[in-house]
């Protein structure tokens, strides 16, 4: 048994067309959940933390994915972090650890070329260096990180290159499942 949990930081104030269609493309897997993250709040706007902990735990690796906003991952997942996060590494620390050595892999999706995110490029700056606060979140946490996943031009891809990288999103998926794979002793 190898389950994969992909965590979808997609929000509701933004309509989604790339996300959606990674998101459909990975649905069916094999031993694969994906969640809308934007559905798991509450009136109030707040996570269920031992939910929230629990589809962790139950998890042999994390894909967190999300469009790239404002040169950052999407406000629900810094809420996500300040809240589920902070519930399991600083006021339950016996909880989080359990989560330690865990597979974690982003997937981001970028409206901008690959060239804009060079020292050069308009942005500055690689996508990966924007996603180091991520990185080192996972260091702090005992999380295994694995090399991001990304998806570029994407307001820009025509029907048949959004279905490419749908098919490309998939098969990295089976492919992280299979490097991570638990061997039964
Ligand atoms: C509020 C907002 C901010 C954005 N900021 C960036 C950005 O900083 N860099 C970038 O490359 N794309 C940016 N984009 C483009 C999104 O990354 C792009 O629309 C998204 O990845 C496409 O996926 P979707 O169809 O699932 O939303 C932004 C989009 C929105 C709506």
């Amino acid at each position: 048994m190898s389950k994969t949990l992909i965590l979808n930081f997609h929000p509701a104030t933004t309509p989604s067309r790339v996300n959606a269609a990674l998101a459909r493309a990975v649905a069916d897997l094999p031993q694969t959940q994906i969640v809308a993250m934007s559905e798991a709040l509450d009136g109030e706007g707040l996570f269920d933390n031992e939910a929230e902990a629990q589809r962790l735990f139950d998890a042999d690796r994390i894909v967190l994915q999300f469009p790239i906003q404002w040169y950052a991952p999407p406000a629900l997942l810094a809420n996500w972090q300040a809240q589920l996060l902070t519930y399991l590494f600083y006021i339950e620390p016996e909880l989080g650890a359990k989560l330690e050595g865990k597979p974690v892999m982003v997937a981001a999706t970028a409206g901008n070329l690959p060239q804009a995110y060079t020292a050069e490029g308009i942005n500055g700056f690689a996508l990966e260096e924007l996603l180091y606060p991520l990185r080192a979140t996972a260091k702090r946490t005992g999380l295994d990180w694995h090399q991001p996943h990304l998806v570029y031009n994407a307001n820009q891809l025509s029907e048949d290159e959004l279905a490419a990288e749908a098919e490309r999103y998939s098969r990295r998926i089976t492919q992280f499942a299979q490097q991570t794979a638990l061997i039964d002793a």
